[in-house]
């Protein structure tokens, strides 16, 4: 590089899809950017479509030291590679060339341990560092993403002015906030991302139903989801749900979304979501459903023959016979609602997940900022999503969204509805495991009382675990078979 260029104010390491993307959206916003990636075809693409798209302020730079010393210090490098080891590598390549004071931000999904150990590491050599959740895809990253950054609150300074006006703006400011210290960033971005396999699982719920026992076709669905997107349910998810069903398929009669393979990929977020619920003892059932849901659709083959052993079980002429009595206007609205209080209670699960893990790790997490972060730039943006900031809003410690008395009073209104599509789904031998989650969710959480009893008696008898009384403080043990043999005058009858 020559002395007399002048320094670039922010660099960007990865141009792939994201880092491409994310480089440019930058420099549009006017913020001189350094780009570098380790194959240097990235860099040469990256530096034609910043000419291309209006002339945009980004350098190409082919070593990590050129990259680096283009920078103005104190600096800030964002990295966008594949998680894991390649950010340890590109920090490595990288790093050698920073001085104290300057700053690593991973913009990856990565696992917040990872970011964990980084800002360690980082802070052993003076660097600072920021794990920072990107969501909203190629076109987020290019216009407008949701950003989730979270560890060094000095590095979040450093690069402010630029986070705001890269992110998605809505009514009340960019989609972005500082989340929080350590890896909040990337955990937050990770319960985004399974809440975002709840939503597209309800979703494609919704749409079995409504193909499989009222019978639409893709122009009625298309049609639906179109009406939907302009009421409650108005989000990114439903809009592109609904051109889906408008695209024809090139190769033959019909739309696409017919003749794509039912197995659904994953890239391991939902997972870490499911597994991180399961260490804190965190109910998130429609999240789980929704990843076993993408584990069975893998099994593609398995599916086939065991559709075939139990062809009995697939109830075909009891499908026929529901939707012979079906009204479909009816239906398609009971199934608007029971999708719209699902995700309420997916939502909630995410929610209580965050907070779990704030609470274990002192993050001091601000749920009403996240909902509001979320509602432009990521995939998961809805409208909805407004409410759920002004619940948080209300009360910081709420205990669950579905107890917010607008939510509750929500939920309460659509559980006839939502009741009948579950149930229709069931006994038309549809699956709706997502839907059925929510509900049993639901159900559990609003009952003073379960039959966990039942269960602790069990315990307490083969394993002497103990059992708290509802009527008096303390633990007790019976010797249960013994009273019981003792008692028993006989088998009781049932006439
Ligand atoms: N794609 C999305 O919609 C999306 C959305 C949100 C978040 N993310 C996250 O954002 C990050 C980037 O995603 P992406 O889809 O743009 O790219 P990606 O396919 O995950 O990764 C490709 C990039 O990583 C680089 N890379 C791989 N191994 C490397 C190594 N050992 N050393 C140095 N560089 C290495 C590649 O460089 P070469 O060109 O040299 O191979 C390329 O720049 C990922 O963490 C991803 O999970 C992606």
């Amino acid at each position: 590089m020559e002395a007399s260029v002048a320094l670039s104010r922010i660099g960007l390491a990865g141009l792939a899809v994201m880092g491409q993307n994310l480089a440019l959206n930058i420099a549009d916003k006017g913020f001189p950017i350094s780009v570098y990636n380790r194959t240097a075809s990235k860099v040469d693409e990256t530096l034609d479509r910043a000419a291309s798209e209006g002339g945009l302020p980004l350098s190409g730079h082919y070593s990590p030291r050129d990259f680096v010393l283009s920078i103005k210090p104190p600096r800030s490098v964002i990295i966008l590679v594949k998680a894991g080891a390649p950010v340890d590598q590109t920090i490595a390549a990288l790093s050698d060339h920073m001085a104290p004071g300057d700053c690593i931000i991973d913009g990856g999904n990565e696992w917040y341990e990872n970011t964990e150990r980084r800002i360690a590491e980082a802070s052993k050599r003076g660097l600072l560092y920021l794990g920072m959740g990107v969501s909203g895809g190629e076109e987020g990253a290019r216009n407008g993403p949701s950003l989730m950054p979270g560890g060094s609150f000095q590095a979040y300074e450093n690069v402010k002015e630029i986070l705001h006006k890269v992110a998605a703006q809505v009514d009340d400011g960019p989609c972005v906030t500082y989340i929080g210290e350590g890896g909040s960033g990337n955990f937050v971005k990770m319960v985004h991302n399974g809440i975002e396999y709840g939503d597209m699982q309800l979703i494609s719920e919704a749409y079995d139903v409504l193909k499989n026992v009222g019978g639409l076709s893709n122009e009625e669905l298309a049609a639906i989801f179109d009406e939907w997107n302009r009421g409650e349910l108005e989000s990114f998810l439903i809009e592109i749900t609904a051109d889906i069903f408008k695209v024809k398929d090139e190769y033959g009669d019909g739309e696409l979304v017919d003749k794509i393979l039912d197995k659904t990929g994953m890239k391991g977020t939902g997972k870490w979501t499911v597994q991180q619920a399961a260490e804190l003892s965190v109910a998130a059932p429609t999240i789980a459903a929704s990843l076993d849901c993408r584990y069975l659709s893998g099994l593609k083959e398995e599916r086939e023959s065991a559709s075939n052993v139990l062809k009995e079980a697939g109830l075909k002429d009891d499908v026929g016979l529901v939707r012979s009595g079906i009204d479909k206007k009816r239906l398609i609205d009971d199934v608007r609602q029971a999708l719209y209080a699902s995700k309420i209670c997916s939502y909630a699960q995410g929610m209580n997940l965050l907070r779990a893990k704030s609470n274990e790790k002192d993050w001091n997490l601000n749920f009403g900022e996240l909902a509001r972060i979320w509602k432009g730039g990521c995939i998961i943006r809805a409208v909805f999503l407004d409410r759920i900031k002004k619940a948080y809003q209300r009360n910081p410690n709420l205990a669950s969204l579905v107890v917010d008395p607008e939510f509750a009073r929500e939920m309460v209104q659509r559980q006839a509805a939502w009741r009948r599509v579950v149930g229709l789904a069931i006994s038309a031998g549809i699956s709706t495991p997502g839907m059925c989650a929510s509900l049993s969710y639901f159900d559990t959480y609003r009952r003073a009382r379960l039959p966990a009893n039942l269960v602790q008696a069990q315990r307490d008898l083969f394993g002497a675990h103990t059992y708290e009384r509802i009527d008096r403080p303390g633990s007790f043990h019976t010797e249960w078979t013994k009273l019981a043999r003792k008692s028993g005058t006989g088998v009781g009858s049932l006439n």
